[in-house]
């Protein structure tokens, strides 16, 4: 059996390090990687060779069982790419976005291409291992922090100096889930003063055991679903909860919006009113924009400069620290397609496997 990956001109990180070179061919699987796959990451052709890969100068190996990516994006084009022949029965695992790219995974499954999201792993206890979403979005939330000082004009930790005292930045993160809390930790160790929100009442311990300062807004309940996640809150609730941001948000100097409420589009917490009342050289960066923003005025990877305010809306921050960010997500790809692994047969009767596979998608 052998496992591969997709050279991508658009996504820089790669799925296959040469760490994980080594774990597959533990399971038996041979390695073939076309050349400078990972070169973009910082992942070099001689590494993967040492770690048992072979190098192939074609760009995309026709004879894999297994094709692991990151976020393949000729899954964006309008038609499969001709150079890709994937071999009927063969397996494709990455973050595949299948509401995005229903058409083309269509296609692959009329070639028989079986198809894997990863993002539609359970998050139970047992695929923890394999949670891209989480891996991806602790690193987005660190650069989150660092993207949007680096626009922020002025120092972050209280500086005293003979030729006076530096003020220290106050920072609000909006959402407290794995981002927001990546995000709430990085803004501290940089001397910052840290504020977070979040609409699950349980938040509150957590941001307040990394030393921030946890905002509240009186509910009548948890804010959180039985599985954990938050929940769509009452227009009562969504209005004190916009007076209570509206008051905070004009005293901050750097905003970092995480909120989701998985399955919908992202809640508008920052609205173009609110902005207004914001300092002139803050910086808002919204993590959202992918599902529709948190903050009214913010473009999917653009800045915006609104009064003297940048709203940053980049959707790739995991992939702007692409080694990590690739170390994480192949350790992830690799616990799950050894899954798939039995008695060196592919096996992919286990549940974990089973709900992340894409069915139903031919016959249209
Ligand atoms: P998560 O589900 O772990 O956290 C989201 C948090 O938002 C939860 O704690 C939830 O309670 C909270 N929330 C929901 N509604 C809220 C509201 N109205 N007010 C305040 N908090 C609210 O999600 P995760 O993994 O932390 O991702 C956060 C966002 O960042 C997602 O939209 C995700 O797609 C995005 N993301 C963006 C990246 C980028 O490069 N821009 C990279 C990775 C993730």
């Amino acid at each position: 059996m052998k496992i591969s990956t997709i050279i991508d001109e658009i996504e820089k990180r790669v799925a296959v390090t040469p760490e994980t070179v080594k774990k597959y061919i533990s399971l038996g699987l041979e390695v073939e990687l076309p050349q400078n796959v990972g070169s973009m990451a910082g992942f070099f052709d001689d590494e993967y060779a040492a770690a048992g890969a072979k190098i192939t100068e074609t760009a995309f190996v026709e004879d894999a069982d297994f094709y692991v990516c990151v976020k393949p994006s000729f899954l964006g084009a309008p038609k499969i790419p001709d150079d890709l022949k994937f071999k009927s029965g063969s397996h494709l695992v990455g973050i595949l976005s299948p509401l995005l790219h229903e058409r083309s995974l269509k296609k692959l499954s009329e070639m028989e291409v079986n198809c894997y999201a990863l993002e539609l792993v359970p998050r139970i206890t047992r695929a923890q291992s394999m949670d891209v979403l989480s891996s991806q979005s602790s690193i987005a939330g660190y650069r989150a922090v660092l993207e949007a000082l680096s626009l922020y004009r002025r120092v972050v930790p209280l500086m005293m100096t003979a030729a006076g005292t530096v003020r220290p930045a106050k920072i609000l993160v909006l959402g407290a889930g794995v981002a927001g809390l990546q995000a709430i930790a990085t803004a501290k160790r940089l001397g910052a003063v840290v504020y977070a929100f979040d609409v699950r009442s349980v938040a509150k311990e957590q941001v307040e055991s990394l030393g921030a300062t946890f905002i509240s807004v009186e509910a009548k309940d948890s804010g959180e679903t039985a599985d954990g996640y938050a929940k769509e809150m009452d227009d009562d609730y969504k209005k004190r909860q916009a007076e209570k941001l509206a008051e905070v948000i004009a005293k901050m100097d750097v905003i970092i919006t995480t909120a989701q409420i998985p399955g919908k589009p992202a809640p508008l917490l920052i609205t173009e009113e609110m902005i207004k009342s914001i300092k002139s050289g803050s910086v808002i960066l919204d993590m959202a924009t992918e599902s529709g923003g948190n903050c009214a005025l913010s473009q999917k990877n653009e800045v915006v400069l609104v009064n003297g305010v940048s709203i940053i809306g980049y959707a790739d921050l995991a992939a702007s620290v692409a080694f990590d960010a690739s170390q994480l997500f192949a350790r992830n790809a690799f616990n799950f397609v050894a899954l798939m692994i039995k008695n060196g047969n592919i096996d992919t009767s286990d549940e974990i496997v089973q709900a992340a596979l894409l069915k139903n998608l031919s016959g249209e």
